[in-house]
């Protein structure tokens, strides 16, 4: 296999934003472009992450992109899976310059739906569920959330305020973050008082509803070495699902796809969780940053509650969770995230995060999952 590499990265602010869809998926693709030194010419291809391109008229947006590149004859392929659309799309651009199809590709995320208002969101959120046995009795992704975090506090004597703790870090890194949606720190007292959305999950434990674009350029590391400039590598990847609907897994605490894509990155990459420095984790409700990081193995089930006490997941401590500021704070435009996470690899790595830098980052890992993750891939970088 090739050695795969990022070679550069671009995104647009996350946010409720005034672009269309396909402005901002080519406002995120050029910066990337530039970003890696190279000219479109010399993208082979391009992988597009979108759940819902339908919400602002545009599907099959690969084409359109190519086209606003000047390189219509360039293939693309829009790639779907809920939440986890990034990571997946990622995965699929990092296998085809692995298996020597391509010199050179770019993956791109995009998700535009605030327009649409809450209740159309959430409606068709809930789609990305098993609908059969969830969505249509009235189960949306705050109310699934809410079920994990239930169990949770109840079988590991965890509280409310604990998981407070991790929307009051995350808003810390986030405020550190210019391409966050929400750049403003907040206390516990906050989260305690904010609007109950589907108990124990308050306003402040959700991720909110953003539009964005990420992108990346992505090649084999001969290309990279040629062409100069910034990098860095790609050592792990691992795909995992899960039964679709809560009710189908063994435990309500515990994601399975998240262990079967993390073991085969660590596998492929030869690393273990200790070895990690920093990690972007699907933190779409506080429960997930916390079950996200025991299933990640960086602790023991039921011990990543009492890192967040211990203060052990902030930046630059044990292991620095989400320095970007998380879906949490820096946004969850749903078919972007996954991409963001590497554009974070990128910026930490290369030593472009600015307030937010992971001090003498080596590798770090992206973690992205769709629905209540019945669907994930994990990626581990290092710098080059
Ligand atoms: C939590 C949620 C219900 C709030 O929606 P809402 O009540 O319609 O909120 P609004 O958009 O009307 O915003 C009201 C205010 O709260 C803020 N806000 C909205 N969502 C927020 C969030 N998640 N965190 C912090 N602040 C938030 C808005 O900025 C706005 O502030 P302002 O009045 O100062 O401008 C919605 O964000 C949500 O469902 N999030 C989860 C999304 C999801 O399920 N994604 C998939 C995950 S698997």
């Amino acid at each position: 296999m090739e050695g795969v590499c990022v070679l550069g990265a671009g995104s647009t602010k996350y946010g409720k934003l005034a672009d269309s869809i396909a402005d901002i998926t080519t406002q995120a693709s050029v910066a990337a472009i530039k970003n890696a030194g190279i000219e479109p010419k010399e993208v082979g291809a391009s992988y597009i992450s979108n759940v819902f391109g339908v919400a602002d008229k545009q599907v099959h947006i690969g084409p359109v992109l190519m086209s606003r590149l000047g390189i219509p004859d360039k293939p693309s392929l829009t790639i779907e899976s809920a939440c986890g659309s990034g990571s997946v799309s990622f995965r699929e651009a990092y296998a085809n310059i692995a298996a020597g199809f391509y010199d050179c590709l770019i993956a791109t995320g995009v998700e535009k739906v605030t327009h649409t208002g809450t209740e159309w969101t959430t409606t068709y959120f809930a789609y990305c569920s098993d609908f059969f046995y969830e969505g249509q009795s009235g189960a949306s992704f705050p109310g699934l959330f809410a079920s994990m975090a239930r169990a949770y506090l109840t079988e590991f004597g965890a509280t409310e305020e604990d998981f407070a703790k991790v929307a009051v870090k995350n808003h810390d890194n986030g405020a550190l973050n210019p391409k966050a949606h929400m750049q403003k720190r907040i206390t516990v007292d906050d989260v305690m008082n904010s609007a109950v959305v589907a108990s124990p999950l308050k306003l402040y434990d959700c991720c909110p509803f953003s539009d964005g674009a990420s992108s990346v350029v992505l090649c084999s590391e001969k290309f990279a070495k040629e062409h100069g400039g910034d990098y860095v590598k790609v050592i792990g990847s691992g795909r995992g699902g899960s039964p679709a609907a809560l009710q189908g897994r063994d435990h309500m605490t515990t994601i399975p796809s998240t262990k079967i894509a993390s073991e085969a990155a660590y596998k492929m990459a030869g690393v273990t969780a200790k070895d990690i420095d920093f990690a972007e984790v699907h933190d779409c409700f506080t429960i997930a940053e916390v079950v996200d990081t025991e299933d990640l193995g960086f602790f023991d089930k039921g011990q990543g509650i009492q890192a967040v006490r211990e203060e052990r997941t902030r930046l630059n401590s044990d292991i620095s969770i989400n320095p970007s500021g998380g879906l949490k704070s820096k946004g969850h435009p749903i078919g972007a995230t996954g991409i963001g996470q590497v554009v974070e690899m990128y910026d930490q790595l290369t030593g472009n995060a600015g307030r937010r830098s992971v001090k003498d980052a080596k590798l770090g890992m992206t973690h992205n999952f769709g629905a209540t993750g019945a669907s994930c891939a994990v990626h581990i970088f290092e710098s080059a």
